[in-house]
């Protein structure tokens, strides 16, 4: 068994008297997609953004590639290769793809000016394996579906090395072609050996594009499960009653 490329263990972090994760404990291994399930509330991003470097843990360690790491703050987290693609993908809507792919990262000349050529070139190589049917280089992203906007978030991730891959519900603003289109592009990222937490409230979301999924209740981690292992009605007790399928009551 390889090293995991992630280890969550024991995560704790509470707001006021709220424990909004409670003792909790996650892995990802290299090309894996794992599925972090529960209803509103049950503390999915939160957990999600202790490895992000927005929130600071009350408690519990993180590993990367089994080192113990420290992550202040999303500069450290990008440091171990961790990058994040937020449901509302945080691109600027009135810049074209090349811009949005160096958001804050740009190229520059040796006089400090900057470098469209060269982001350019850049962005029409990165999107020309990861997403060959996308022209639009020269329209502002706010002129981009959802699915195409959702690809240049990606980019941006893998341009920038990428090893973990957060993502918050990459489908559900997107229409099943659309869809399809986003689960191709993690196919893709998995044969990379691109490990990715896919936070999603939509079972049939995970059944399809996830390996294991880790369900949360009330802060607390109910259980994770192999997707080959389960069934809808399996993840949704987990999700609803807080049932671990794998304790069974004889
Ligand atoms: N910045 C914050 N301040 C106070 N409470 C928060 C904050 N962020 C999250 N919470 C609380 O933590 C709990 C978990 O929230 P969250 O992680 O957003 O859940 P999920 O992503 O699973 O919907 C909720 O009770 C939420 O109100
Ligand atoms: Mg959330």
């Amino acid at each position: 068994m390889s090293t995991p490329l992630v280890e969550m263990r024991g995560i704790s972090i509470a707001f006021g008297g709220v424990k909004a994760v409670d003792d909790v404990s996650v892995d990802l291994y290299p090309g894996e997609v794992v599925g972090l399930l529960g209803h509103n509330g049950a503390g999915k991003s939160t957990l999600i953004k202790i490895l992000s470097g927005a929130y600071a843990k009350d408690s519990g360690e993180v590993l990367v590639n089994g080192q113990q790491v420290t992550i202040h703050n999303p500069r450290d987290a990008r440091s171990h290769n961790i990058e994040t693609i937020y449901q509302t993908l945080a691109l600027a809507d009135n810049l074209d793809a090349a811009s949005n792919l160096f958001l804050g990262r740009e190229l520059v000349t040796k006089s400090g000016l900057l470098d469209e050529a060269a982001m350019e070139a850049e962005c029409r190589k990165i999107m020309g394996r990861l997403n060959p049917n996308f022209t639009k280089f020269s329209d502002p992203v706010s002129a981009l579906s959802g699915g195409q906007r959702q690809s240049v978030a990606i980019a941006r991730a893998v341009y920038f090395n990428a090893k973990i891959l957060i993502m918050d519900e990459p489908t559900a603003a997107l229409g099943p072609h659309e869809t399809q289109m986003v689960a191709g592009l993690i196919q893709q990222l998995k044969e990379q050996g691109i490990g990715i937490f896919l936070i999603d409230h939509d079972v049939h979301a995970v059944m399809e594009l996830c390996d294991r999924a880790s369900v949360m209740k009330n802060g607390k981690l109910v259980g994770t499960v192999n997707i080959s292992d389960v069934t809808d009605d399996d993840l949704l007790s987990m999700i609803i009653l807080g049932k671990n399928p794998t304790q069974k009551t004889q």
